[in-house]
């Protein structure tokens, strides 16, 4: 893992940037500041940048954690209870703005119709209602590890967690795929398309549920993930150079294929990443990048408060290629995937 952290004069600096950024924008979400973002990154502090740059390009590490941006607790406000809408203002704004612009750094930040209501910033934290799905606003069932949105071709490179709260220290848990062995055999059977990856459930209908999105609202943007549950494409799991290969699996949402040999070897690549897991607590301001190429992430099962004050990540997807998904997204300009 890559570790960064902050001085007091980057936190004097960022939080300069931040003031003149927030006198601004009501959000960060806002198009104009979508569109600025990558912009005013470049005045993020110098070693951040090229700590993060060399992350993006190097490939050495797959997970990548800034830490020491001091959260206000007394500020935050409560816990969210469940998921706002697209329009609602965030009034976390200078935790989202410090969020989207380190991400930034790495790509351009993305979301989708058919999750959170298509904010491009999702709010993480136990949703009552939620409570025994497979979902990040669960809780009681463990989150199997897994590439974040790996039945989609237009799925992030990058997923990342900021850390608002977490006062049982629930953990993340991350494996890059670097520390699997695979042998050639295994890499060659896993880099054929023979694998089924259905979408999750974070995309389907019933999770827009008191969203603020009205019953028949709904119909188009979950239509194109509908279509891929009904008939999904085959895809490899593996990718790239082999001998440092990216990964695309999402075990809990997969059948078994049909071919005998694909079977075994994701039965082995499975069990190897079972025993490799590895636990990563995310402690109040942490920043957290993974690698969506390069390692798999999931999250332990955990007892959710309803307190106002349980776990509360920030999570944003970011892609190294937005033309990737322009079929997808309404004008050049939209970074909603469709
Ligand atoms: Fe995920």
């Amino acid at each position: 893992m890559t570790r960064i952290i902050l001085s007091d004069d980057d936190i004097r600096s960022i939080r300069g940037l931040l003031n003149e950024i927030i006198s601004q924008y009501r959000s960060a979400e806002e198009s104009e500041f979508l569109c600025n973002m990558s912009t005013y990154a470049q005045e993020l502090p110098r070693k951040l940048r090229c700590d993060i740059n060399r992350f993006r390009l190097a490939e050495d590490s797959a997970v990548l954690l800034v830490s020491g941006y001091p959260i206000d607790e007394e500020r935050l406000g409560p816990t969210p209870a469940c998921l706002r809408d697209a329009q609602t203002l965030s009034d976390e704004i200078e935790e989202e703005i410090l969020f989207t612009l380190v991400a930034s750094l790495l790509g351009d930040v993305i979301g989708w119709s058919s999750q959170h209501c298509g904010r491009i910033i999702h709010d993480v934290f136990p949703v009552k209602a939620h409570s025994a799905q497979q979902i990040g606003t669960g809780s009681e069932q463990l989150i199997w590890w897994h590439t974040e949105d790996a039945f989609h071709d237009s799925r992030g490179d990058y997923v990342g967690l900021m850390c608002l709260r977490n006062p049982d220290g629930v953990a993340t848990t991350v494996c890059p795929i670097d520390c699997v062995p695979l042998t050639e055999q295994q890499a060659q059977v896993l880099s054929q398309p023979l694998f089924i990856i259905r979408p999750d459930e974070s995309h389907q209908r019933k999770n827009a549920a008191g969203a603020g999105l009205a019953d028949g609202q709904t119909d188009s943007r979950f239509a194109r993930v509908e279509e891929m549950s009904r008939n999904p494409k085959k895809v490899p799991i593996l990718s790239g150079d082999l001998k440092a290969p990216y990964i695309r699996i999402d075990p809990y949402f997969m059948q078994p294929a049909v071919e005998p040999e694909a079977r075994q070897a994701m039965e082995e690549l499975t069990r190897s990443i079972d025993e490799k897991i590895q636990e990563l607590v995310l402690a109040q301001g942490d920043i957290c990048f993974i690698d969506n190429f390069r390692a798999v992430h999931g999250r332990k099962p955990f007892k959710a408060r309803y307190d106002n004050k349980d776990r509360w990540l920030k999570r944003i997807n970011i892609t190294r290629d937005l033309r990737k998904s322009r079929g997808e997204r309404s004008s050049a300009l939209s970074r909603i995937i469709t």
